[in-house]
Parts: structure tokens; C-alpha cells; sequence
């Protein structure tokens, strides 16, 4: 039987799922390659973790899904377009995403950069729609942006790939670039409600703080299930990171070390939650399930 959490993380699922479902049967876009490999990417699955948190947050402020909706498909687009150019043999080379052949693997390297490009440019078209809101959007959009480009995603991006295989690497390094490709994004899932609703200062750098931690939680219990996890539950290949070199929580602290980091990020999460004046008990369960995630 499913838990009460987890029916709910389902529901949001299948919401964003629907979302995303209306966006693209009303948005006709040729050539027909192009489409099918946005489409590919965006609808083979994926967690839509960003998506959900994005839409918890909105109600436990107290506000509605729909106002933050196209900010959702936004965020999952810049997500998704990550993922592909992450995948791509200049990046991480991996075969396999979602369960299914990489993006560049179905359709080749150009199309594959290309998809990514153009789910970037779809994301901020969005943007740009909901700044016609009014300020408090306009800020959340100045947001969204700020934390997937260079001051976030794609330096973290950027510093993943220069410090591959590389010995200097220390902790400062490993904390830039799971800060910034990882912990950015989030931050811009759980603040962007906060902004559209004009919430106080402090409850936007609880949540700013939340999602850092909470990005951290994810990156770590990537790293670690790169090195545990199981490729048929994952959809994506396991054992990369240590034959890439990559600065991983594992291969820099190792394994141990790295559950114990995700117990210490898992506890700020949950302090963080305690002191927000909300119902919070959908992120303290979310927190938990990351913490214990097998995928
Ligand atoms: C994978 O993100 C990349 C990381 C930031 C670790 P997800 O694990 O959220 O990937 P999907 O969206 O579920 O495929
Ligand atoms: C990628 O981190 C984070 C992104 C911003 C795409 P990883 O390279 O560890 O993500 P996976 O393991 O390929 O999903
Ligand atoms: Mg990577
Ligand atoms: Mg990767
Ligand atoms: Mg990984």
C-alpha cells in the first residue's frame, strides 16, 4: 500500500505530467526532428523533483499550482536540457538517461545539442510570458535565470568538467560544483513561489537555505548511488564517476564519509523546516525519501 506521502508525490507527478502534456499539444514546432528529440527527452520520464517541490512550496505559502505552473515546465525544460548536454561525449558520455538511450544516442550529437538549445530558449520564452505578471514574477524569472546560467548551473557545469581527473581537487572545489550544478536549481524551485507571492525576506532565506541543503542531499545521494545503485531502477549507468575521475562526494571523501555528509545535509534540511512557520510535513518526508532514495 501506498503511503499517504507517497500518493501525494504521485498526484503532483501526474499534474506536472498534464502540464506538460497541454504545453506540448499546443506548441507546433518544425523540423520534425526537432520535436521529436524535445519530446523525447521531456517525456521519457525523469523524477520531476523540481517541478514537484515548486508546486509544495506554492501551497504550503498558500497559494495555487497554476500560479506557478509555466515557471514548472520552465525549470524542468532548463533541467532537461542539462541532462542532455551532461550526457553528450564532451560532457559525461553516458549512454543511457531516463531508462532510455541518451539524447544523442537517438539522435545523434548536433540534434542532441540542439534540443538542449532549444528547450533553454522555450524555457525563457515562458519567462518572459509570466514577467507580463508584474513585478513579483518578473523577480522570480530574474531568479530562475540567474541560478541556471553563469552564476549557477552552468558554472557548476563548467568547474564539474575542469576539475575531472584532476589531483588538486579539495573540498572548496567539490562544494562549488555541487553548489552550483546542482543546489542552484533547486534553490530556484523552493524560492520562486516565495517571490511570485512577495513573501517576507526571511521566509525567502529560510527556503533559499532549504534548497541548498536540499541540493547538496541530492548531489551526495547521487555521487553515492552512482557507486551502490542499480542501473534498472536509476535508468542511467552506474560506476561513471570513478571511471571519469570525477570530483563525486564518494571519490573524494568516500563512501562512508559521503552517507555521513548526507545525514548532516538531511539534518539542516529538517532544522530549516522547524523554523519556517508552515505545515512542512510533505518536505520533511520528501527530505527522508531523498536521504533513503534508490533512484
Ligand atoms: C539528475 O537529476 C542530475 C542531478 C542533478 C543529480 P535527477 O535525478 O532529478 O534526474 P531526473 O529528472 O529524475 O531524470
Ligand atoms: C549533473 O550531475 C548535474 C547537472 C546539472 C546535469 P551528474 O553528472 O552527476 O548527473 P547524472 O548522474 O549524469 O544524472
Ligand atoms: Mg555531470
Ligand atoms: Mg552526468
Ligand atoms: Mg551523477
Amino acid at each position: 500500500m501506498e503511503t499517504k506521502f507517497e500518493q501525494r508525490m504521485e498526484e503532483l507527478r501526474l499534474l506536472f505530467e498534464e502540464i506538460l502534456n497541454e504545453y506540448l499539444a499546443n506548441t507546433q514546432i518544425k523540423p520534425e526532428i526537432l520535436s521529436e528529440s524535445m519530446q523525447y527527452s521531456l517525456k521519457i520520464g525523469g523524477k520531476r523533483l523540481r517541478p514537484v517541490l515548486m508546486f509544495v512550496t506554492a501551497q504550503m505559502l498558500g497559494g495555487k499550482i497554476q500560479d506557478v505552473s509555466n515557471f514548472a515546465l520552465a525549470i524542468e525544460m532548463i533541467h532537461t536540457y542539462s541532462l542532455i548536454h551532461d550526457d553528450l561525449p564532451a560532457m559525461d558520455n553516458d549512454d543511457f538517461r531516463r531508462g532510455k538511450p541518451s539524447n544523442h544516442k537517438q539522435f545523434g550529437e548536433g540534434q542532441a545539442i540542439l534540443a538542449g538549445d532549444a528547450l533553454l530558449n522555450e524555457a525563457y520564452g515562458l519567462c518572459f510570458e509570466e514577467c507580463n505578471k508584474g513585478k513579483s514574477y518578473r523577480m522570480a524569472a530574474s531568479v530562475l535565470c540567474k541560478n541556471a546560467g553563469a552564476s549557477g548551473m552552468v558554472a557548476g557545469q563548467a568547474a564539474d568538467l575542469f576539475w575531472q581527473g584532476r589531483e588538486d581537487a579539495g573540498k572548496a572545489e567539490a562544494e562549488f560544483i555541487i553548489l552550483n550544478k546542482t543546489a542552484k536549481m533547486i534553490m530556484s524551485a523552493v524560492t520562486i513561489p516565495a517571490y511570485v507571492y512577495d513573501a517576507d525576506e526571511n521566509i525567502i532565506a529560510l527556503l533559499n537555505e532549504f534548497g541548498k541543503n536540499f541540493g547538496f542531499l541530492f548531489q551526495i545521494t547521487d555521487d553515492l548511488l552512482d557507486y551502490t545503485g542499480d542501473f534498472e531502477k536509476l535508468g542511467k549507468s552506474v560506476g561513471k564517476d570513478a571511471a571519469e575521475r570525477k570530483i563525486s562526494s564518494v571519490n573524494l571523501f568516500g563512501k562512508e564519509k559521503s552517507e555521513e555528509l548526507a545525514d548532516y545535509y538531511s539534518g539542516l534540511c529538517l532544522k530549516i523546516l522547524d523554523e519556517l512557520p508552515y505545515e512542512c510535513s510533505f518536505l520533511q518526508e520528501l527530505t527522508t525519501y531523498v536521504r533513503n532514495r534508490e533512484a
